[in-house]
């Protein structure tokens, strides 16, 4: 019987692949048989993580990447096609947030969100839609965005507004790339614990907030792997312009 999650063959770059939900995406992929392209700015960390996936029997390669530089992605994806081959899947998961509150966040803080969860999110997926449509084969693009992209908290305008523009432009290359066999889902994850966040959920006001979770407990990022599996790969080839939430309940409140 063919297993629809298998992804021998697949090339997949995983952007934001340093640390965090990056690192585990690419570790599943690689698991699932994908070669992984491992994309970042701290390239000791790629690094790191590539030795990781080899000794595992996996195939990884690791590229520079500042997805905020449109220079850096077109370069990226050079480098990609030239090792492992042309992009299959695309993992648009880098991200940063800034927690202040609506009266403190500065003109640089706005600008460093959304030039990199926004502005470089959307030239990623572009790059990628335009080489795979080239090529003629399809593919499968899967952006990460946030519960905060349908539901709002305090101190993180800028970030909703990057993961709700990630909503619309994820609907927005769905309709217009399905021809070319592109398909283009995101994922909305609610908390999970990760450098990003992990001193908040770990403090005094994270403590509380665990309450609100129906599920009662903060995710871990092996808890995306079902979801994440089911975009990138086969099983979900009738999947274009989904959100998919996985939140342990978060949102039912
Ligand atoms: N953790 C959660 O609860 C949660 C929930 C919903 C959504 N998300 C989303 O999931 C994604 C990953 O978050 P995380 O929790 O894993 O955070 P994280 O641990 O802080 O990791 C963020 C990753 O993004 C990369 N990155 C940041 N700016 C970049 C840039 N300009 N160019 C290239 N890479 C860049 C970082 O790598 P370098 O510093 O090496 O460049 C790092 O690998 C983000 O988009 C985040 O918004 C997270």
């Amino acid at each position: 019987m063919i297993d629809p999650f298998d992804l021998t063959g697949k090339t997949a770059l995983v952007t934001g692949a340093s640390q965090g939900l990056g690192a585990r995406f690419a570790t599943v992929l690689a698991e699932r048989g994908a070669k992984v392209v491992l994309a970042a700015r701290q390239v000791e960390k790629l690094e790191t993580l590539k030795a990781e996936i080899e000794r595992s029997g996996g195939v990884a390669h690791a590229v520079k990447l500042d997805v905020s530089q449109i220079d850096s992605i077109s370069d990226c994806f050079e480098d990609t096609e030239q090792t492992l081959g042309p992009v299959d899947i695309l993992i648009n998961n880098a991200g940063v947030a800034i927690s202040k509150s609506v009266l403190e966040q500065s003109e640089n803080d706005w600008d460093r969100v959304i030039e990199t969860n926004l502005k470089g999110a959307f030239f990623v997926a572009q790059t990628a839609a335009k080489r795979m449509a080239a090529r003629g084969q399809g593919g499968s693009i899967v952006n990460i965005a946030s519960v905060l992209a349908l539901e709002v908290i305090g101190h993180l305008a800028p970030y909703a507004a990057s993961k709700s523009g990630i909503w619309q432009i994820t609907k927005t290359m769905a309709l217009e790339l399905a021809r070319h066999q592109i398909r283009v889902n995101a994922l909305a994850p609610g908390y999970i614990v990760t450098d990003i966040n992990r001193e908040f959920l770990e403090g005094p006001t994270g403590q509380q907030m665990v309450k609100k979770i129906p599920q009662r407990r903060y995710g871990d990022p092996a808890d995306l792997d079902g979801a994440l599996l089911l975009l990138a790969s086969d099983a979900g080839r009738y999947m274009t312009g989904s959100i998919l939430v996985v939140d342990g309940g978060f949102m039912l409140q």
